[in-house]
Order: C-alpha cells, then sequence, then structure tokens
C-alpha cells in the first residue's frame, strides 16, 4: 500500500510563483508516488486574521490554482480544514498532552507573538498542536513542507511519540520531507516572495500583467548603468532565469558580466520564459474559474473522503483516550 502524504496551506487566495515552484510542483509530483491528502488550513488562518471577509474567496482562488497546476481531485484528497470538524475535536485531545512549556518556545510563536502583540491569541499558542492534529488524523507518515515549518514538525513528532507512550501506539511518527527546492526571492530581491510583502508575481497574470511585474525586479543593485558589468551570482532575476529553465545560461552570465546585455534583456527573458511555462496552467485555470458548481463539488467530495478516514482515527483516539 502506498503511504500517505499530508501538508497544508494556508488559504492566501492566489498562488504565486514563489507557492508554485517551492510547494505546488512537489505535491503535484508526489501523486503518482503517495496517497496524498491536501488541506487547506482555513483554522489556521483564523490564528492571524480579523477580517475574514476575503476568506472564501481566497480558498476558492488557491484552489482553481492547485487544481490548474495539475493537483488532480481522482488522486488526491483536497479539502478543507474546517469541513472535516473532527480536527477540531483532536486537537482538544491532542492539547491534553502537550505540556504549554513545549508550545511557548516555538520560534514561530514568538516572532508572530511580536508581530501581532495586539492580538496573542490562544489559537496562536496551539497552532503547532492542530498541525499536529491534521497530520495523525489521517495517520499520514510524510509531510512536505518548506524548512520553515521544522520546529512545528519536530513538534508534532514530541506529541505522537507523547501520545503512543500513554495511551499505545496509535500513529506513525511523521517525518518531514523538505521541499528541494531553495527559497524563491520576491521582486524586491530581498525577501521571501510573498502575497503580503507584495513582492511576488501570481501565476495567474495575464501575459502582459506578467511582464509588467517582472519589470519592476530588482536585480544586481551595483549596477547602475547599462555599461556596469553585472554581478549574476547576486542577481534575483538571473536566479529566476536557472529557476525557468533559461537556455545558455553560462552564456547569459558571461554577457551580464562583460556588460554586453543588460537588465532590461534578462527580464524580458524572464517574462517571456514564465509566460511559456504558464500558458497551460492558465488555459485550464480560466476554464475551470468559468464553472464555479465544480470547486464546490470539488471541495464537497475531498470532505467526504477525508471524514471517512478522520472518523475512524477519532473513535480510536477516544477509545484508547477512555471516553468510550
Ligand atoms: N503551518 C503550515 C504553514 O504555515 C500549514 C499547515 C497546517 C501544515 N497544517 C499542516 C503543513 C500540516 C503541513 C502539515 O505553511
Amino acid at each position: 500500500m502506498k503511504e500517505r502524504v499530508f501538508s497544508g496551506a494556508r488559504p492566501t487566495g492566489r498562488q504565486h510563483i514563489g507557492n508554485y515552484l517551492g510547494a505546488i510542483q512537489n505535491y503535484v509530483k508526489l501523486q503518482d508516488e503517495y496517497e496524498c491528502v491536501y488541506c487547506i488550513v482555513d483554522l489556521h488562518a483564523l490564528t492571524t486574521l480579523t477580517d475574514t471577509r476575503a476568506l472564501q474567496k481566497n480558498i476558492r482562488e488557491m484552489l482553481l490554482d492547485w487544481l490548474a497546476a495539475g493537483l488532480d481531485p481522482q488522486k488526491s484528497i483536497l479539502f478543507v480544514q474546517s469541513h472535516v470538524p473532527e480536527v477540531a475535536e483532536l486537537h482538544t485531545l491532542l492539547s491534553m498532552v502537550t505540556p504549554l512549556s513545549w508550545l511557548l518556545r516555538v520560534p514561530t510563536f514568538k516572532e508572530k507573538a511580536k508581530l501581532q502583540p495586539q492580538n496573542v491569541n490562544y489559537g496562536l499558542v496551539g497552532y503547532p498542536v492542530l498541525m499536529t492534529a491534521d497530520i495523525v488524523l489521517y495517520k499520514a507518515k510524510v509531510v512536505p513542507v518548506g524548512e520553515d515549518q521544522l520546529p512545528h514538525l519536530e513538534l508534532a513528532r514530541e506529541i505522537t511519540r507523547r501520545f503512543n507512550t500513554l495511551f499505545g501506539e496509535t500513529f506513525p511518527e511523521p517525518t518531514a520531507k523538505l521541499t528541494s527546492f531553495p527559497m524563491v526571492v520576491g521582486l524586491d530581491g530581498r525577501d521571501k516572495m510573498s502575497k503580503q510583502l507584495g513582492n511576488d508575481i501570481e501565476l495567474a497574470l495575464t501575459v502582459e500583467q506578467t511582464r509588467e511585474r517582472v519589470m519592476t525586479a530588482v536585480t544586481d543593485p551595483a549596477r547602475r548603468y547599462r555599461t556596469d558589468p553585472g554581478h549574476p551570482e547576486i542577481c534575483n532575476v538571473f536566479k529566476l532565469l536557472t529557476y525557468f529553465n533559461a537556455p545558455d545560461i553560462e552564456k547569459i552570465a558571461e554577457e551580464c558580466r562583460t556588460a554586453q546585455r543588460g537588465c532590461v534583456d534578462c527580464k524580458l527573458l524572464l517574462a517571456e520564459l514564465i509566460n511559456a511555462i504558464l500558458k497551460p496552467l492558465r488555459e485550464r485555470r480560466a476554464a475551470l474559474a468559468a464553472d464555479p458548481q465544480y470547486v464546490t463539488q470539488v471541495l464537497a467530495d475531498g470532505a467526504r473522503r477525508a471524514e471517512a478516514i478522520a472518523h475512524v482515527t477519532l473513535q480510536e483516539v477516544k477509545q484508547k483516550m477512555g471516553l468510550i
């Protein structure tokens, strides 16, 4: 039998090329080798959101990008976290075996508490417990995540071990499967590509919009004039060219170093490559978006299949904890 993969992503709406290169592509690939469960974690989103008006739209936009990129609801379970309420119950049960001290020392908790001092809510502390519930509810062994999630995964393993020790072997210890892709830097050439920071390129942009966005990218800051020699090794546009498999990349680097080509040349090429690679994705997306019923149906079907597994696990957990 195939091993089970679980991963979750916050409903951030339209996805960008950082999401695509760093996570979505990998999700798509794993579908053939594993039984995959991919979850849009709306409850986790609530730990940092007070204005939730865009939530429903963001869930659907994200799913459209996932489907257009090749996540296949025939192969994988695609669902929204809160549609399977068993996770909230398991979260409560796991919270009883999680020492508070473990949670208070999680680096992401400390960061978030600093970022939103006016909203250090209880859910924020329990974030990794909910994440553990996500994973073990489906008894997933493999969890594809980025490096930033490793502390959460370590905690998930500790909670799992503790549960198994106290109540008997129940859950496999989940292991992180690091995405091999390096962090994608945003158009500012500085921070990780993120919608929040406004330094992203959305997958669903038009050809023209993509070109416009790429033209705003920061390149080698030391290269002020077209005649200055460039430094491809520190240039984010150059890095993106390699990610999108630009042909003759060595020649491009050499031409940049000797000022034979300018940054505009590189940007135009990058926009062209992105547009070529995303063309089929955008066509699929447009077709899917034309049928809103389809997205609703995919999510309903995903929730139904997820719940069938979740129900069995939760019964077992309740039994082991003496609740039934
Ligand atoms: N915390 C993850 C993130 O911000 C999202 C997430 C929630 C997740 N539950 C998960 C990831 C379970 C992997 C497995 O990216």
